[in-house]
């Protein structure tokens, strides 16, 4: 949830951390700080806000220190303010930490009770304070972490600095990302490897459990049960390059119109144009002809996408999909034959409730697929088979081009899974591939309606409440819709499947009420007209998100149509999200809103 960063260098490191911390600012942003040891004493910064505070705060009172630590915080425990902002310090140490200290009101209790005094509200500074306890009573650092780490419950990744100890940092993960980079003579931490791409391409990635020394020379490793380990170095492809911004105002705008691109990139590891038909691994661990269901788990938006997915692999494969929201599924004792595959949605890898699902699966014998966009993610670490998006880096916190790819790679499968059981044949198959291969340019055909849609959001940006309508794959869309629309602009919205329009949200039409219609013309789009035309019938206002030949057909008076290209019918979740992202782009560029980080959320939620 939050980002953490450690550099042991060689020149003065303040800057770097905040270099570094800027492309961890998707995983939290309501505060910064840095900690460096300065001639053995150690020095902290720290501002509420975003990090452009901390940025002129140090500009004002600079911090030198060839060692240090940084964070960017997602507040948890505790108000977003400047005390409760990492790095804690005690007399001995200074620590960032991610993620959840469960049991921390019973060790501040214990801490207090030896004499240690708390100043903030954070579950963090119970274990600076556990470890200080123990360097108090004679222990070194490595020893006073190794031994306090079993009394920490919950999921962490942690850096601390210690007093005296220029050549020294100390990091240990439980649940939460950590990476060591490798560089000349000097050493880095970070959450991610984009957060270290300007340094270092060569890292480790610590394992569940593992602590680590960090020193200049390199690191020392160990594992659960304290022995020494090695983990793999690996040479990552993260660059900074990619975390541009460009000539684009916003992240979000530059990753929607990355999409044809990405799509293309995705779909064609997964398709092979020339033969029209899909190319799977041949190695998987389980066979597409055998799936007799599949159980898939994801939030947000990806599980959206998994919900798309659900009605392709029932059409195209016939292979049901039982699909949750993974902090439900985690929690729901679902039975699962063994042998099965569940599949798991997710654009960081690292979503705490998506990973916890997957590892409950894994324990009830089931072979684990990944849909992941982070290649190093631990999710793609824990599964048996990767279905990598290759969306690469996306920063703006309201997903985009994540899901586009993420859809990409499930209709891609459908339709493998679907040829693999004998349910479509060779001609349907080379139909759908073709169909599919289309995308990209239908993308781009969906982002030249950007100014149409801009005017729309005019208007949008003046009411209080929307509701999204979609009937079939274009339901999920209508969700998703409502759901990228209230966390760019914060208003209120929600989506339905169109036929449920008159059991219940039917009673909140009225003429101030906009009501988004998402509905190509398909087998079912004359049911739709007739939910229009119940809205209508109310004075409520409708904006109608269709094709040539829908708008042809639907001849109703709308407020807006927007006109799409016409299209194949597995195409329209993936390019009539589009619009759905350009509306609520625009809406909260109108509205002033923080686009790329809006309130209260983060990019990659690694707590439950
Ligand atoms: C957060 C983000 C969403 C994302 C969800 C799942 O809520 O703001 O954009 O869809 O997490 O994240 P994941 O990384 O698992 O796809």
């Amino acid at each position: 949830m939050c980002g953490i960063v450690g550099i042991i260098g060689k020149q003065p490191v303040a800057p770097l951390l905040v270099d570094a911390l800027k492309r961890l600012e998707y995983r939290g942003y309501d505060s910064a700080g840095i900690a460096t040891l300065d001639a053995g004493l150690i020095k902290r910064r720290r501002a509420e806000g975003k990090l452009i505070n901390l940025e002129n705060l140090l500009g004002n009172d600079p911090l030198s220190g060839n060692t240090g630590i940084g964070h960017t915080r997602w507040a948890t425990h505790g108000v977003p303010n400047e005390t409760n902002a990492h790095p804690h310090q005690t007399e001995k140490l200074a620590i960032v930490h991610n993620g959840i200290i469960e049991n921390f009101r019973e060790l501040r209790d214990e801490l207090i009770a030896d004499g240690y005094n708390f100043v903030t509200e954070t579950d963090t500074e119970a274990v600076a304070h556990l470890i200080t306890r123990s360097m108090d009573n004679g222990l070194d650092p490595r020893s006073a972490v190794s031994q306090n780490l079993e009394r920490l419950e919950g999921a962490f990744a942690i850096g601390i600095l210690f007093k005296g100890e220029e050549n020294l940092i100390i990091a240990a993960r439980r649940g939460a990302p950590l990476a060591i980079g490798y560089g000349e003579g000097e050493m880095y931490l970070g959450s991610d490897a984009i957060a270290l791409s300007p340094f270092t391409n060569v890292l480790s990635y610590l394992e569940d459990g593992d602590w680590a020394a960090i020193t200049s020379g390199g690191v020392e490793i160990h594992d659960v049960s304290g022995g020494r380990v090695q983990r793999e170095k690996q040479v990552t492809v993260a660059s900074s390059v990619m975390v541009d911004k460009g000539n684009y105002r916003h992240f979000m705008l530059k990753e929607i119109y990355e999409q044809p691109e990405v799509i293309s990139h995705t779909l064609s590891h997964y398709l092979d144009f020339a033969t029209s038909s899909t190319r799977f691994p041949k190695e998987l661990p389980f066979d597409f002809a055998n799936l007799d269901r599949i159980a898939i788990s994801a939030c947000g938006t990806a599980y959206l996408a998994g919900l798309v997915s659900k009605y392709w692999f029932e059409r195209y494969a016939r292979v049901p999909v039982d699909i949750d929201i993974a902090s439900e599924f985690r929690y729901r004792e679902m039975p699962l034959a063994k042998g099965g595959l569940s599949l798991f949605i997710s654009q960081s890898g690292e979503t705490a409730d998506t990973l916890a699902a997957l590892r409950y699966c894994r324990a009830q014998g089931q072979h684990i697929g990944s849909v992941v966009n982070v290649r190093e993610s631990t999710m793609a670490r824990e599964s048996d088979a990767i279905f990598q998006t290759l969306a690469g880096p996306e920063i703006g916190v309201a997903s985009t081009k994540a899901l586009t790819c993420q859809l990409s790679v499930l209709a891609s499968m459908a339709v493998a899974v679907g040829r693999a059981k004998g349910v479509l044949s060779g001609q349907q198959e080379e139909k759908l591939v073709h169909n599919l291969s289309e995308a990209p340019k239908f993308a781009n055909q969906a982002l030249k309606l950007e100014q149409e849609i801009q005017k729309i959001a005019g208007d949008l940006a003046k009411v209080k409440h929307v509701l999204y309508l979609g009937r079939d794959t274009n339901y999920p869309l209508a969700l998703e819709g409502a759901l990228k629309l209230k966390e760019l602009s914060y208003i209120h919205a929600e989506g339905y499947a169109a036929g449920e329009l008159k059991h219940g949200p039917i009673a909140l039409i009225d003429e101030d009420m906009p009501v988004i219609v998402i509905a190509p013309h398909d087998k079912i789009f004359d049911k739709t007209v007739s939910n229009m035309q119940e809205v209508a019938a109310r004075g409520g206002r409708i904006i109608l998100i269709t094709d040539r030949t829908g708008a042809a057909k639907a001849s109703m008076d709308t407020e807006h149509t927007l006109i799409m290209p016409d299209m194949p019918d597995i195409l329209t979740p993936l390019i009539y999200s589009i619009p759905a992202q350009l509306l609520a782009y625009h809406t909260a560029v109108f509205m002033g809103t923080d686009v790329d980080q809006p309130r209260n959320l983060a990019k990659s939620v690694t707590v439950e």
